[in-house]
């Protein structure tokens, strides 16, 4: 069992990161607070999966805990599903000395950590994160929201979890689609924060697709740990927080332009960070070839690094001005400079163009 902790002032806390610590939550909630009840908040693959394991380990504890669970997918990540959730506390008598606890993946996350900042204005919150995006990325941070018919994340609250418990054996049951989008995240910080790391997931990757515990351990320990040293500098996304958007300009697009069915967010991030990778090449911000080592690494964790021949260069550029990320005639994004350092630079939007239509007609 490893921790890692996250120094936030008042709001500091620690990830703790092993295999089967899903059994000792009850005790690792303990460490942290005496909450008065507890509603462990899961959806209904998760929650057939693992509810047991965590509700009896509260009851080990003498804890009172019950079990509210939700449906499974984004499109309940709405604040219908949060208002069944205060209603579930308030059927439950939860009070603002209760605890709530999210099991489950970046949805279960992101929804019941706003529900948990809320309700009676906002009661202690534990992740229990079992999708690899969720370890790596959503669960840390401290980011809550759910989406609106008009977009992704518009209502939400900046909340950190009192503590955050990841399993390592709950991803022997994720599909292995979820697992290698997940891989993108955690090669990402690799790219934007640590070479060492981005060879460490290159060399493992194999590994890493085998769902090897100790390989794992490593990718989510190391990428926890990334994403704190950038939390901690910039916790509500002012400024620095940006870097960790690499890919993600042009994966958003992606999405966007494909009208989020066809790609899963961590395969249009993996397309994005070769797509980047050349701008950043093309914009002449690199120190080094990025390019070849990024696609090496996409390729070899089985992610897409070309895109489908229907989508255009201009389909792209268009989906990034309706996402506001063009700005007289500019772009804002975060780019390597070499396999390790990223920045957020300002590029024509003239020169994305030529680097878009450049990866374009790589073709898939
Ligand atoms: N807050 C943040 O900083 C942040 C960062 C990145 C992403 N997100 C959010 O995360 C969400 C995506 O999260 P996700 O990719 O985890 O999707 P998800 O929560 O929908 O989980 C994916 C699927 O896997 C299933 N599942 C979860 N754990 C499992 C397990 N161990 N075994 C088998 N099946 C399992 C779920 O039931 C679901 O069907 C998005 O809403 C995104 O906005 C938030
Ligand atoms: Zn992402």
């Amino acid at each position: 069992m490893i921790d890692v902790p996250v120094n936030l002032g008042s709001r500091s806390y620690v990830v703790t990161i092993g295999a089967d610590v899903l059994s000792k939550t009850g005790r690792l909630i303990a460490e942290v607070g005496r909450p008065s009840g507890v509603m462990v908040v899961s959806d209904r693959k998760v929650a057939r999966l693992y509810a047991q394991s965590v509700l009896s380990s509260l009851a080990d504890e003498q804890m009172h805990a019950e079990l509210f669970v939700v449906p499974c997918g984004e499109r309940y990540k709405t604040l219908a599903t949060v208002r069944r959730i205060y209603e579930a506390l308030v059927k439950a008598k939860m009070d603002r000395t209760s605890a709530v606890v999210a099991l489950g993946g970046g949805v279960v996350g992101d929804m019941v950590g706003f529900a948990a900042a809320t309700y009676m204005r906002g009661v202690d919150f534990y992740q229990v994160p079992t999708t690899l995006l969720a370890q790596v990325d959503a669960a840390v941070g401290g980011k809550t929201g759910v989406d609106l018919a008009q977009g992704k994340n518009l209502v939400g609250a900046f909340y950190q979890p009192r503590r955050v418990i990841i399993d390592t054996l709950t991803l022997k049951t994720l599909p292995m689609r979820e697992l290698r989008a997940g891989l993108a995240e955690v090669v990402k910080h690799g790219i934007i924060c640590d070479k060492v790391f981005f060879e460490f997931v290159r060399e493992n990757a194999r590994h890493l697709l085998a769902r090897r515990e100790d390989a794992l351990r490593e990718a989510i320990r190391r990428s926890v740990e990334i994403k704190r040293d950038v939390v901690q500098q910039d916790e509500r996304e002012s400024g620095l927080r940006a870097v960790l958007n690499y890919g993600h300009t042009v994966g958003h697009a992606i999405e966007a332009a494909t009208g989020y069915v066809k790609y899963k967010h961590g395969e249009a991030v993996a397309v994005g960070m070769v797509a980047e990778a050349l701008i950043a090449e093309r914009g002449g911000v690199t120190e080094e070839s990025v390019l070849e080592p990024v696609r090496d690494a996409v390729c070899r964790l089985g992610l897409p690094s070309t895109l489908d021949p229907t989508i255009s260069a201009e389909d792209l550029l268009q989906a990034m001005e309706l996402d506001k990320k063009v700005r007289a005639g500019e772009i804002r994004m975060a780019l390597p400079v070499r396999i390790g350092k990223c920045s957020v630079f300002t590029i024509e939007r003239s020169n994305v163009l030529s680097a878009l239509r450049e990866f374009c007609a790589i073709g898939g």
